[in-house]
């Protein structure tokens, strides 16, 4: 693991970045396989609606779904609320909604991370207007420290200090979501003194 620890971009621009990996991908195995358990724990045998929340979510739903097993249906929801920052614009927008309905149903909210909590805020205020029979949220990773809506997630994977992540979904300007790690992202120089400066 040590040698694929440090990813650094090619172009010249790109190679300010540096990404330092914070929970390798068999650490995210295992620990899905465990929230897998503790949501069949709660839901034995109910059928179970994951809705993924674009695009963050994907890796994370497509391998919590294929652990929990049993009755799965899935969905997706896309909302924007970073653009390429990474920091929020405190704004939520939905982008493109659910393909069925919800009414009736146990939803399981899968996000990649709760950070402030704006965008879970928005989401569970939407759902509930929609009659599920419960809603539940799991999550890959929490920063309770950003936190600003008073949200909650009922699964978490793993609780992380208040620095910002990119790989296994996450992103930062839509690139690294394809890294199997979980890492952090450093900006170089030139790049932390131009965003200082918008
Ligand atoms: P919140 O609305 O502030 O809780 O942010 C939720 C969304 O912001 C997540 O679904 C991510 O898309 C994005 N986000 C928050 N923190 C990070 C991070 O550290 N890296 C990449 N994306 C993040
Ligand atoms: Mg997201």
């Amino acid at each position: 693991m040590a040698k694929s620890a440090r990813y650094t971009p090619k172009s010249r621009r790109k190679a300010l970045e540096s990404v330092r990996t914070l929970i390798t991908h068999s650490q995210i195995q295992r620990r899905i396989a465990e929230m897998a358990q503790e949501i069949r724990r709660d839901f034995p045998v109910e059928p179970l609606h994951l809705v993924g929340v674009l695009k963050g979510s994907v890796f994370f739903l497509t391998d919590l779904a294929r652990q929990i097993g049993g009755d799965i249906s899935l969905d997706f929801i896309a909302v924007s609320s970073y653009g390429s920052e990474t920091h929020t614009s405190g704004q939520v927008k939905l982008t493109r909604d659910l393909d069925s309905s919800i009414e009736g149903k146990t939803v399981i909210v899968v996000e990649d991370i709760l950070d402030t909590g704006m965008t879970l805020q928005y989401l569970l205020r939407v759902f509930e207007q929609r009659k599920p029979r419960r809603i539940r949220v799991a999550v890959l990773l929490d920063k309770p420290e950003r936190r600003i809506a008073k949200v909650r997630a009922d699964y978490v994977g793993f609780t992380i200090p208040n620095e910002f992540v990119v790989g296994y979904g996450l992103d930062y300007a839509e690139r690294y979501r394809n890294l199997l790690d979980v890492g952090v992202l450093t900006l170089g120089a030139k790049e932390k003194n131009r965003k200082k400066t918008q």
